[in-house]
């Protein structure tokens, strides 16, 4: 059983078809790519996998269940996490804070409990703040633990993002546009990051818009152009496809 299924997946904004009739399926333990050009549909694919919309019309399977209605906290709770190809970092918190938002995701804390302050929250908010800085370390950003947001540089900020992602302790991470803005050494060691959570058993959905990077760590792509499935395949056979060539790669 795919871990992630999609099938004939529609959603129009108005007279807008961002995704049209998609269907693809996503096995698990890969790092699987979505590319395309601009306003192919990928950031509005991660917006309706991860619940943030709902499909205009199709289906989209979880480890088999269907997640039609399910709220993004509900998903995170199965599994799913994501970063946004617009930071969203909030900058009056510190750096730690940020990623405890991510395993609060998952940590059953109700509002009463937290208001009282019981020993169990206490001590879940121990925990949380231990695996904030463990992840913050596995991320490579431990040197911040303990600094604000709004004083780490972008690419660390993109990276902490990945980390706060990981703290909801997700089966299948999404990552829109991880090395987005970033230099050449901050690609290199996002690129690293990336293959070290593959590694940790995570499935990786990652869309990228630097090729260098897509067809080195990813085993399988999906080419979308006007919210369609252009191709689908390895690296290899993404890169020699002449429609992939002339809708993207050769644009490029
Ligand atoms: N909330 C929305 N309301 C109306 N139209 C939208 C909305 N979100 C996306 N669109 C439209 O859907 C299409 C796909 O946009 P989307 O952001 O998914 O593309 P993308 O592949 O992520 O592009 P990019 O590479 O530039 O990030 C575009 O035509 C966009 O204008
Ligand atoms: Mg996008």
């Amino acid at each position: 059983m795919s871990l992630l299924r999609v099938e004939n997946l529609v959603k129009s904004f108005g007279g807008v078809h961002a995704i049209q009739d998609l269907s693809f399926e996503i096995p698990e333990g890969v790092v699987y790519s979505v590319i395309g050009p601009n306003g192919a549909g990928k950031t509005t694919l991660f917006n309706l996998i991860s619940g943030v919309y709902t499909p205009s019309s199709g289906e989209i399977l979880l480890a088999g269940e269907n997640t039609r209605g399910l709220a993004p906290h509900q998903l995170a709770r199965r599994g799913m996490s994501r970063t946004f190809q617009n930071l969203q970092i909030c900058m009056n918190m510190s750096a730690v804070e940020n990623v405890m938002v991510g395993s609060h995701l998952r940590l059953d804390s109700s509002f009463f409990k937290a208001m009282l302050r019981l020993p169990s929250i206490t001590r879940g908010d121990r925990a949380c703040r231990e695996q904030a800085e463990e992840l913050m370390e596995f991320a490579g950003v431990g040197h911040y633990i303990g600094s604000e947001a709004d004083a780490m540089p972008y690419g660390a900020l993109k990276r902490l993002e990945i980390a706060r992602a990981l703290a909801s302790e997700p089966k299948i991470l999404f990552l829109d546009e991880p090395a987005a803005g970033l230099n050449g050494t901050e690609t290199a060691e996002i690129d690293q990051l990336i293959q070290k959570v593959a590694q940790s058993g995570v499935t990786v959905v990652l869309v990228e818009h630097d090729m260098k990077l897509v067809m080195n760590i990813s085993q399988h792509l999906l080419v979308l152009d006007y919210g369609k499935k252009l191709a689908e395949g390895s690296p290899d056979q993404i890169r020699c496809n002449p429609d992939v060539i002339a809708a993207y790669l050769g644009a490029a």
